[in-house]
């Protein structure tokens, strides 16, 4: 038989048959022969010995080489490089007195290698798995093949799988059914652009990517299917963000016969079965509830992070009396001041609020930040510098108590239209929190987020919109406000968030087609662009739809949370960059024209491109 030892290099068949994996063995497992096979992550020539620690998915294993058992699997363990593939038998010892590794699951044994293969060689990567959370995310993302080694990494798809495992189990159980929707569909309406796919056999027609599976779910429980679910990929053209993907996937759930009450149960469950699962965290149920004004008044925003408290107040009140004319000035042009209270906030010097804060609140569109620290002095609490000066004595005590402020608090306003005070505050709120770490980060604080209105005005276009999209049903009671009053009417749709981090979104669904029909009417869509674009769901409406209703988790958000990522990209295999990017393989790139013709696309000259030839004909 062919010395293993004495062949380098072999890529077409492999002799060594893997028993274990590289985070299995123990000191129990001494005196067993056993073969790993697995990346060389690291190597120490001892000249007489050779370590190496071989890696696989599930951890490391210390491998050694000693000269005086096998001269040649020595001489062949001399040649290894980190990231070659290799597999190597031997036998299962205790490691030397005082070498135990306490950090590694396998570091109180060592395998003593009789044989090694050589599966692959590697080239030296492009940069170390042991650092690459030091390397540039550009590099990571072109070797993505080696990034993905790393076992943070790892660890996070294996995240993503135990969840997606959890979730089917967990419908399979009610009796929901995995149903698969087209990817090459028709546009439905999420808010954002669609990617469109060009036909080859109906010239000049495109497909739109689906943005959600929304309308084929509705249409699904007009089909009798009950109950459904989908772990589904979604598209849709937007620039992508630290927590937003054009290409990402939701865990998609539609069901008949159903209030907002048993879709809100049924997800709550999930959510605590998935938490319990994956970090043994227990989610209190049922989870807490607050509506979108509570939301928006006391928060500024519809994703709130309730892992501390700092509510925004309205000191509308109180600043009309005060004789600071930007706040009066912005009163008497219909406005607000709001604010919020930073405890021990007094960390910030004048400079930091001035310049730092106030710069970061302009960020989110704050036309400035006013400021004012409590201090206590012989036992009476008061307020100091910034613009507390505007603030006769009896208004700083009654803001001080509005606060409930404390000596080293740290007060901060915005006086503008409510909307554009909420936009700076909600964000300056939470960068606050951070910053004077109020909150324990491994917390997790859930609400559901319900009672929004069915419609907000746009200014800009001069009609409604929806605030999530138009299949939503009003409730009951509101019904009869499509015709009187469309601006107050409340809906049956529920957010689900997150430590501020809104994970899924639903409502319960018209299933009307006349009610369907007048929404379409509010919404400045024409009975002509309706039946267009969303006739053959109209259509579905008339023939017996159940009452129904859902939900979408953002499955990467999910995963974001559950693996302590700000990172979205952390969290998908092959993800996209900012530019919409794959750098792996370079997507989106350039087609042959042969592929357009056949496609009946011409190209056109970038706009960019046109304008520089235009300058230079000038
Ligand atoms: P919605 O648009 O709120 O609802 O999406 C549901 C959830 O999907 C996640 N999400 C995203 N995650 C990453 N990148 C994105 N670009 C992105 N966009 C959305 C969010 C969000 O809460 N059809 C409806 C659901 C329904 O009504 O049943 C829908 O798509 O976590
Ligand atoms: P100014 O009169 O613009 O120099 O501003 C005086 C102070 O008021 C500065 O601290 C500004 O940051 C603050 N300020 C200006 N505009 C606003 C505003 N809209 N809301 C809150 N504070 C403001």
């Amino acid at each position: 038989m062919r010395q293993v030892s004495s062949i380098l290099f072999k890529k077409d068949f492999v002799m060594l048959k893997r028993t274990h994996n590289c985070a299995q063995l123990r000191l129990d497992d001494a005196g067993a022969k056993v073969t790993l096979a697995g990346w060389v992550h690291s190597y120490r020539d001892h000249g007489n010995l050779v370590f190496i620690d071989l890696r696989d998915r599930e951890g490391l294993t210390q491998i050694v080489f000693n000269p005086e058992m096998q001269p040649d699997v020595h001489k062949l363990a001399r040649t290894a490089r980190c990231e070659w593939v290799i597999a190597a038998e031997g036998v299962v010892q205790p490691r030397s007195e005082g070498m135990a590794n306490p950090k590694l699951a396998t570091g109180q044994i060592e395998i003593a290698a009789e044989r090694l293969e050589v599966l692959n060689r590697s080239k030296t990567p492009p940069f170390e798995i042991d650092t690459a959370d030091k390397t540039g995310e550009e590099l990571r993302l072109i070797n993505r093949y080696i990034d993905l080694r790393r076992p943070e990494m790892q660890s996070k798809l294996r995240t993503r799988h135990c969840v997606t495992t959890l979730v089917r189990d967990f419908f399979d159980k009610l009796g929901f059914w995995e149903i698969e929707t087209p990817m090459l569909a028709k546009s439905t309406p999420e808010g954002a652009r669609d990617f469109l796919v060009p036909s080859r056999l109906s010239k000049n027609c495109f497909y739109a990517l689906p943005q959600s599976p929304q309308l084929f779910k509705q249409i699904l429980m007009v089909s009798g299917v009950d109950k459904y679910f989908q772990i589904v990929r979604c598209f849709r053209d937007e620039d992508p963000r630290a927590d937003r993907q054009a290409e990402f996937t939701q865990i998609d759930v539609e069901m008949s016969f159903v209030d907002s009450n048993d879709v809100i149960a049924v997800h709550s469950r999930l959510v605590a079965r998935i938490w319990k699962q994956i970090l043994d965290v227990d989610v209190p149920l049922p989870i807490r509830r607050m509506t979108y004004n509570d939301a928006m008044n006391d928060y500024g925003t519809d994703r709130p992070d309730l892992r501390f408290d700092m509510k925004l107040k309205d000191i509308y009140d109180l600043a009309k009396q005060s004789t600071f004319k930007v706040f009066t000035g912005t009163i008497d042009n219909g406005g607000i001041v709001k604010g919020l209270c930073a405890t021990g906030g007094e960390k910030y010097s004048r400079s930091d609020i001035e310049k730092t804060l106030t710069s970061f609140a302009g960020d989110y569109g704050a036309k400035g930040l006013a400021w004012a620290k409590v201090k206590s002095e012989d036992g009476k609490l008061s307020l100091l510098g910034g613009c507390a000066k505007f603030f006769g004595e009896d208004l700083q005590q009654q803001l001080i108590e509005r606060f409930n402020a404390k000596d080293g608090d740290l007060l901060l306003f915005v006086a503008d239209s409510e909307e554009a005070a909420n936009k700076a505050l909600a964000p300056l709120r939470c960068k606050l929190a951070r910053d004077l770490e109020l909150y324990d980060p491994k917390l997790f604080e859930f609400v559901w987020i319900v009672d929004f209105p069915l419609f907000e005005w746009s200014q800009g276009e001069k009609r409604y919109d929806p605030l999530h999209h138009p299949f939503t049903s009003p409730v009951e009671e509101d019904l009869g406000k499509l015709e009187t009053d469309p601006g107050n009417i409340c809906s049956q749709a529920y957010d689900i968030v997150v430590n501020g981090s809104e994970i899924g979104g639903g409502s319960v669904r018209i299933h009307d087609p006349a009610v369907q029909q007048k929404v379409f009417d509010l919404l400045n869509i024409s009975r002509e662009q309706a039946r267009q674009r969303f006739g053959f769901f109209l259509k579905a409406l008339e023939y017996g739809a159940p009452p129904h209703g859902g939900i979408a988790f953002g499955l990467d958000r999910v995963v974001m949370l559950l693996t302590g990522t700000e990172n979205i990209r952390d969290v998908i295999a092959f993800p996209k960059t900012q530019r919409g990017q794959c750098l792996l393989t370079d997507a989106p790139s350039e087609v042959d024209a042969k592929q357009l013709d056949e496609l009946n696309l011409r190209m056109q000259k970038h706009s960019h491109a046109i304008e520089q030839e235009t300058d230079e004909h000038k």
